[in-house]
């Protein structure tokens, strides 16, 4: 039997509450499946830690993740530490040093979930967005000069390195070829004349080695709209590491909510763990409220058996995910329930356990 390590930091507010339910969740997939089993190790760093001993993580942090198979991580950030501390000492500092420049989000309207907008299902929200994850707007190049005096100056530089720009393009590339789909490209050249319009060109070039895959490429503000007004025309997207950022979430809106959106860091080439995360925050407003809906930690666990090689299992987790929220008596209130974090999580044990009975998922 196979067995993977994965490094657990459940971090803030309701990280630790969805968390334990994804735990829950993949143990038992694990044990139906029988062909591999799961050994969790969690680290206790975020913002209490940082409290307690001034940084977010221990000093050799990273060395101690490197052997994992993955890393599971809920959320980080809590009132009493400043966001871009426990953002860049934990988070960011995680998917740098482990190069995980690929960050997969998919934005799926399921059956069964909210969508604000006419018309909104599953065919016409169905977008794979790809975004760099290494460098770009979030690179923390920069200065702060003459702080505090009259004549202070804050730089904060976009980096766009060709192999940085490179690499995820024909990632997003070979995922577009692999799949059958189109590819759009979100930059913004007319106004960032320098990173942008780099962005442009290589994505022109890159995409003279796919013949086949047939492209769009937006301006991001006409995006953000397009998004909204006929969301089907995406479906492979590519973009950078901020504009990534915030479309993701317009996303999660389109698609059920930040209840529902996971994400996924990705190091491609498996030199250094993966980290597989829902991609809202700590939710101070509900933490310790036993309200937090435990479904994007549920669709990250699946990305993360999708990326062992197990899609099978991946597929009923999302199946399970689906089936809840089709059903309506089970669900947390940001999706108009009753139920608790921990019910939820429990309902989605009992339906994989049904589907297991009905259909040997092999
Ligand atoms: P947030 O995602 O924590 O919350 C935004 C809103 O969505 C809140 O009303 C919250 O109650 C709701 N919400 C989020 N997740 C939910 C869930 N699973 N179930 C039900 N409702 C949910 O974003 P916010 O408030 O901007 O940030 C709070 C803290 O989290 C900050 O310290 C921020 O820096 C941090 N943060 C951390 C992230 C991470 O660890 N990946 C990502 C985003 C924010
Ligand atoms: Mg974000």
């Amino acid at each position: 039997m196979k067995t993977f390590k994965i490094a657990v930091i459940p971090g803030d507010g309701i990280g630790p509450e969805v968390i334990a339910e994804g735990i829950k969740v993949m143990e038992k997939a694990a044990e139906l499946d029988g062909r591999m089993q799961f050994e969790f190790t969690h680290f206790p760093w975020g913002c209490e830690h940082y409290l307690k001993y001034g940084k977010m993580m221990a000093d050799d942090g990273i060395e101690q993740l490197k052997t994992f198979d993955a890393i599971y991580l809920g959320a980080v950030g809590y009132p009493g530490v400043p966001d871009h501390i426990s953002l860049w000492d934990l988070l960011l500092r995680i998917r740098k040093e482990f190069d995980q420049y690929v960050n997969i989000r998919p934005i799926k309207l399921l059956n069964g979930a909210p969508c604000p907008i006419e018309g909104g299902n599953k065919e016409t929200i169905d977008m794979m967005f790809i975004r760099e994850n290494s460098e770009g707007e979030y690179a923390g190049a920069g200065d702060w000069l003459f702080k505090g005096k009259p004549e202070e100056v804050v730089l904060q530089t976009g980096v766009f390195s060709r192999k940085g720009t490179e690499r995820i393009i024909r990632y997003a590339f070979e995922e577009a070829a692999k799949t059958g789909r189109t590819l759009t490209s979100i930059s913004k050249a007319n106004a960032l004349n320098y990173s942008m319009v780099f962005w442009d060109e290589v994505f022109e070039e890159v995409s003279n080695e796919y013949p086949d895959v047939k492209t769009a490429s937006y301006l991001v503000d006409a995006a953000a709209m397009l998004m909204v007004k006929d969301p089907a025309r995406f479906e492979v997207v590519v973009t950078s590491n901020l504009f990534g950022d915030i479309l993701t979430d317009l996303g999660a809106a389109l698609a059920g909510g930040m209840g529902l959106a996971a994400g996924a860091n990705i190091n491609p080439k498996r030199e250094w763990p993966s980290m597989f995360e829902p991609i809202h925050g700590s939710a101070p407003d509900i933490a310790g409220r036993k309200m937090a809906n435990p479904l994007a930690a549920v669709w990250s666990a699946s990305q993360m058996f999708d990326f062992f090689g197990y899609k099978n299992i991946g597929s009923l987790l999302l199946g399970a995910i689906e089936r809840l929220m089709e059903e309506r008596t089970v669900i947390t209130p940001d999706l108009g329930g009753t139920a608790s974090t921990s019910e939820v999580g429990d309902r989605i044990v009992e339906i994989i356990s049904q589907e297991k009975k009905v259909s040997s998922f092999r």
